[in-house]
């Protein structure tokens, strides 16, 4: 019977047509949801767009490849759990971006300790932020992109960003690994003018190599720290 002037057939193709848009709608909607839900790709490096954010490569790398990723642990060699904490990529799947109790790395350290090793609320603090942050493969935290370049070798511009990116996380205030602090210019002569510094980086006889369990630092860089002592350490 017509209602509202529309025949029977009229309404019943509208409604056909009406259901056939609500399942294109739930579809597209079950499609959106499905692709929120899996986990985003591992961002690419950035450099840190505030000086509140913390720099994954000179900050968090080295306190991770420090405290966790140690043989027997969570090196690539032993992989305690399935995990190993040794580069961005391998961190990152230990992570849910800004969200701290889908974060398994998060939730191993908050608790003090974590099978013998208790990290410093402070180190706490900074996974902890870097997570709500988004957990972002920053690098490059010296202000400036880094290219070693032999003419240039003052410390400012130059030997505190190599220190900033290579040996600060295990060589600061709150973490002095054989009580060597790297953190300012004052430190980091003390250990140039004692000959530590060249001792360690160039993996001399009767030192320690450094950076600690990574690859020697390039030609560049080595040479950068010679020139630098060498000039008297210019700040
Ligand atoms: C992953 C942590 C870590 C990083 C990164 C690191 N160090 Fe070390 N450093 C240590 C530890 C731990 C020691 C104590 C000696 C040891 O156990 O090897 C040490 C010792 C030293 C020593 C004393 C060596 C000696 O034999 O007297 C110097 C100098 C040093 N580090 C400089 C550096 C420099 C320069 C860098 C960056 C190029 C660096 N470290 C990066 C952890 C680190």
């Amino acid at each position: 019977m017509p209602l509202l002037g529309l025949s029977t057939t009229y309404l019943q193709t509208l409604m056909k047509r009406f259901l056939l848009l609500l399942s294109i709608c739930q579809f597209a909607w079950v499609l959106t949801y499905c692709g929120n839900q899996r986990s985003p790709e591992p961002t690419s490096p950035t450099t840190p767009t505030t000086s509140d954010t913390i720099c994954f490569e000179a900050d968090l790398l080295p306190l991770l490849r420090f405290n966790c990723a140690k043989s027997g642990c969570h090196d690539a060699g032993t992989a305690a759990n399935g995990v190993v904490t040794e580069d961005y990529a391998t961190i990152r799947a230990q992570v849910s971006p800004n969200n701290l109790d889908q974060s398994a790395l998060y939730n191993a350290v908050k608790v003090g300790s974590h099978q013998g090793v208790s990290l410093d609320p402070l180190q706490v603090e900074l996974i902890q932020n870097w997570v709500l942050q988004g957990a972002q493969n920053t690098t490059g935290c010296g202000g400036v992109p880094f290219n070693c370049d032999t003419a240039k070798f003052t410390y400012n511009e130059v030997v505190r960003i190599i220190m900033d990116k290579e040996c600060v996380g295990c060589h600061n205030a709150n973490t002095a690994n054989d009580n060597i602090r790297l953190d300012t210019f004052d430190e980091v002569k003390k250990v140039a003018t004692s000959g530590a510094l060249v001792g360690a980086i160039e993996w001399q006889n009767g030192f320690s190599p450094m950076p600690r369990n990574r690859d020697q630092l390039p030609d560049c860089e080595r040479t950068v720290i010679r020139k630098w002592i060498a000039a008297g350490m210019p700040f």
